[in-house]
């Protein structure tokens, strides 16, 4: 966007200042607020092109944010224009590449239905939508559509295909709706787009810089410690309950992504406590001593050794696989086959840690404490994971999949969406369990545990 003064002029913005911005706008009620959004890019000395639907400009007119953003605004894949540009390039007949390559970073919003049903499908049948397929910078889609579309399996379900392509979906903000309606469908403010967007940038940059995947290092080659003296305690493995002395009922929960937890945590400065359901894997050695691990076999255990050590806590990690249900009457002796053919077993509910854990958090407000929990779905998975990130009073929830390729209890990789209570949610690609626990520690620690924000 026009920038008529050199240097770093007041309210210019490090992360954004000089950026180059594609800002995506569709044809839906909240495209007003798609002027503040370029307006706030503007001030902080972000350069913008807007691409727009053309239903698009039937809500707001191209002139209002062709003149915000200083550059005429584009809407057909093949704009008006000379074939060949002034650099002898290919011109108006591939734009769309050109941008594509030419963005740090792509905004859609607001994102229509419509407009999302076509980024999921691959369509290039506007200058937004094949600009979209062209470009190789970070993609953020804000969705904005009324209540019950939003809540639509299709579009939640092409809102699910975008995060698996690798694009960062921002949750529509709930409140009264253009319909009337109350619920969840509105476009969030253009500040919070704003924030997100210029996070997504810093995120990238720092991959771009190789810092992701593991601990930032300091000039000195050190690690950072941001949990330094910070207590985390973190929950890993699977639980077994006894149905007799010599059988139980278990989960193929191998513990890995909660060892590499603790140990990532450790690794930040933190002391560690890790509780361990049954696994074969050794503690972290990396860790220099700074995890304290205790081992048990059932939920019940689990519970009373999770609760012991939760109220110190500064940071709770539950990545164990918790059995809900425990046998009711274990016998003390091994079950005979008998002769009455097929068994009957009577199951009771385990005690859902987590839950409890966010009651204490919220009734006995400790504030500072931040709780994380994870959600394996088979399906539904991120309503589902929303959901018990609300009832469990969460601060993050991990939604974890593990009917998809390279994700679950079994592989060493896992793909997983971080969805925060502040509305975030990203999705990482396939990694290492290791590296995947680095950047959810990178996440958490950033946004929670600066020694400014305690
Ligand atoms: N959890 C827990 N205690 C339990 C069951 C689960 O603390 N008895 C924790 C897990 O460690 C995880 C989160 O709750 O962090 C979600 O676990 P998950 O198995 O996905 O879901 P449930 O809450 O058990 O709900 P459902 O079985 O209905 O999916």
């Amino acid at each position: 966007m026009p920038d008529d003064s050199p240097g770093n002029a007041p309210g210019r913005d490090d992360a954004l200042n000089g950026r180059t911005l594609l800002l995506g706008v569709s044809g839906g009620i909240a495209a007003y607020k798609a002027a503040s959004l370029a307006r706030l890019f503007e001030k902080a000395g972000a350069e913008g092109q807007v691409l727009m639907t053309e239903s698009a400009a039937r809500f707001i007119s191209p002139l209002t944010l062709g003149t915000l953003s200083g550059r005429e605004v584009l809407t057909e894949i093949f704009p008006e224009g000379p074939e060949r540009d002034e650099g002898g390039g290919s011109g108006a007949w591939t734009k769309h590449v050109s941008l594509g390559l030419w963005a740090d970073l792509f905004v859609v919003a607001p994102a229509t239905a419509q407009t999302l049903a076509r980024l999921a499908g691959g369509f290039c049948d506007s200058m937004l939508t094949a600009t979209a397929l062209s470009a190789r910078c970070p993609l953020l889609v804000c969705p904005s559509m009324d209540r019950d579309m939003y809540a639509h399996p299709a579009v939640q379900d092409n809102l699910e295909r975008l995060r698996d392509y690798g694009y960062t979906v921002m949750p529509a903000a709930e409140g009264e709706l253009a319909s009337g309606l109350t619920g969840k469908g509105r476009l969030p403010e253009p500040e919070a787009i704003f924030a997100r967007a210029r996070e997504l940038l810093s995120e990238h940059d720092d991959a771009e810089d190789g810092n992701a995947g593991g601990p930032e290092q300091t000039e000195a080659g050190e690690t950072p410690r941001p949990l330094a003296d910070r207590r985390v305690l973190v929950t890993a493995g699977p639980t077994r309950e006894p149905l007799d002395p010599v059988r139980h009922l278990t989960n193929p929960s191998t513990g890995t992504m909660g060892f590499a937890l603790a140990e990532a945590a450790a690794q930040r400065g933190a002391r560690v406590t890790l509780v361990a359901g049954p696994t074969s894997l050794d503690t972290p050695a990396a860790a220099n001593g700074r995890i304290e691990r205790i081992d048990v076999e059932t939920a019940a255990e689990m519970h009373t050794a999770t609760r012991e050590h939760a109220a110190g806590a500064d940071l709770i990690l539950m990545a164990a696989a918790v059995a809900d249900y425990t046998p009711a009457d274990p016998s003390d002796a091994k079950l005979k086959k008998g002769d009455t053919g097929d068994l009957t077993l009577r199951l009771e509910r385990t005690p859902d840690i987590l839950a409890e854990l966010g009651e204490d958090k919220r009734s006995e407000n400790r504030s500072p404490q931040r709780l994380l929990g994870f959600a394996l779905e088979t399906h539904d998975g991120p309503e589902n994971a929303r959901r018990k990130l609300a009832e469990k009073h969460l601060d993050w929830v991990v939604l974890n999949s593990p009917t998809q390729d390279g994700s679950g209890f079994g592989p060493d990789t896992n793909r997983v969406t971080l969805i925060g209570r502040d509305g975030t949610e990203e999705t990482f690609p396939q990694l290492p369990k290791r590296a995947l626990a680095d950047r959810l520690l990178d996440r958490v620690a950033s946004h929670h545990f600066s020694r400014d924000a305690v």
